[in-house]
């Protein structure tokens, strides 16, 4: 550990708000656990059960009124909000959606996750009761299933979204590395290369904030992210995601992702407008050359596996939906994000923070920089699109704010992180 002596005092100085944090995490734990073990007593009480009670008490009301081609819009979703994956334009989708038809979000209780890394448990959701029924579950978790059926109705869809892990792992490890300790003693200039040519060096996996650095996806879905590559627990658990997942959507292919929710959820064109969110500022982003991708594959060997098979079902969705209507409904979608863009967006691009007019608009930044573009209103917006302007532009804080829900631990750690560095 010969690197720690050089700049032992940055690292002691660094790691105060670390263990100040973990210390208030387990405050907080504690606290939601004693509630978590009330609630037990009547654990057999789920929103499914509900359901069918109400069912049998009113059969004749709800003679099905299918048969008939038309569709109507789905709106009970579990979202399972994945790391750097693009997922935060789809929560302001989310948003939207369930703002408009006055659906009931399964939201966190003073944060904007729910208490990741730990396993989601339905405990957690803010005014939950059990056996009540909510519509949409979409914030962070550590994915729990058995947890988030407890919260929703049997018909619930379930979507999530991927990315290549390459660069996934550039983007996770760029946004979380202040966070994660490992990554403190990596010198040089291109931590990430010196990190990848031999990760052996340092990562440990019990250290803290670890599983940021190797399979986020498959730890985000709730499994071991340290499994070795020939473990057929990887396999187990891609079979266990196809089976309790309608849809899992590409970030590379995102246009092509939301035409095949929207068809899912049987919603409108207009439903699935966006503009994109929490980008990163260009020169952020480091280009991984061949090599370094190849490695970072191969680090992230569960993840590549997990990607690579629902690519391949993605591609299956898009044969089956027909490429041409593809390719058709995408343009369509291009031209009407286009649009709004036109009508919304000052200077119609995204800027850098410290050039956002208006702080609800700024999103939230990762510790240590200002990398993330946000946008300004226009300033002349015609009066009748200012609201859905608004909601479109508004950072997942905010938005989440603007819903009701209690941010303090969130914020009282971004004034934290403001204050340190
Ligand atoms: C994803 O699937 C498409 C279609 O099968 C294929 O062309 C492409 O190479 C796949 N991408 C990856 C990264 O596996």
């Amino acid at each position: 550990m010969s690197w720690m002596t050089g700049s032992k005092h940055a690292m002691i100085r660094r790691l105060i708000p670390w263990v100040l944090m973990t210390n208030i995490m387990l405050v907080l734990h504690s606290l939601s656990y004693t509630n978590q073990v009330t609630i037990r007593v009547s654990q057999e009480e789920t929103c499914a059960l509900s359901v069918s009670k109400s069912l049998q008490q009113s059969k004749a009301m709800l003679s099905p009124s299918s048969k008939s081609e038309e569709c109507s819009p789905k709106g009970n979703i579990m979202f399972m909000k994945t790391h750097k994956t693009a997922s935060s334009t789809i929560l302001n989708i989310l948003f939207r959606f369930g703002e408009k038809h006055k659906l009931r979000f399964a939201f966190p209780d003073g944060r904007n996750d729910f208490f990741y890394p730990s396993p989601f448990l339905c405990s957690q959701v803010k005014d939950y009761e059990p056996g009540e029924c909510f519509n949409i579950v979409c914030n962070h978790m550590r994915f729990h299933q058995e947890e988030v059926a407890k919260l929703l109705h049997p018909d619930a869809v379930y979507v999530t979204i991927l990315r290549n892990p390459a660069d996934l792992f550039e983007s996770a490890f760029h946004y979380y590395h202040r966070a994660v300790p490992l990554t403190w003693g990596i010198s040089g200039e291109n931590k990430l290369a010196g990190f990848l040519n031999n990760p052996g060096a340092f990562y440990s996996p019990e250290a803290f904030n670890s599983f940021y650095l190797k399979n986020l996806q498959f730890f985000d879905f709730g499994f071991d992210n340290n499994l070795d590559a020939d473990d057929p627990q990887i396999d187990a658990g891609i079979q266990y995601l196809s089976s309790h997942f309608h849809l899992v959507l590409i970030a590379e292919h995102f246009e092509e992702s939301l035409i095949l929710l929207k068809d899912l959820l049987c919603w409108s064109m207009e439903d699935i407008l966006y503009f994109k969110l929490n980008v990163r500022k260009s020169s952020f982003v480091s280009q991984l050359d061949p090599e370094m991708r190849a490695k970072a594959l191969q680090w992230n060997w569960a993840d590549w596996k997990l990607y690579q098979h629902f690519n391949a079902t993605f591609w299956v969705r898009v044969e089956a939906y027909g490429r041409e209507r593809m390719k058709r409904d995408v343009k369509e979608l291009r031209r009407r994000n286009a649009e709004m863009k036109a009508i919304c967006i000052q200077g119609k691009n995204a800027v850098e923070p410290r050039d956002i007019k208006n702080s609800r608009f700024l999103p939230w930044q990762p510790i240590g920089e200002k990398s993330i573009l946000g946008y300004n209103l226009r300033q002349d917006i015609d009066p009748k699109f200012r609201t859905i302007c608004e909601k479109m532009l508004t950072p997942e804080i905010q938005y989440l704010s603007d819903l009701g829900v209690n941010l303090w631990i969130t914020r009282l750690w971004g004034w934290l992180k403001d204050k340190i560095y």
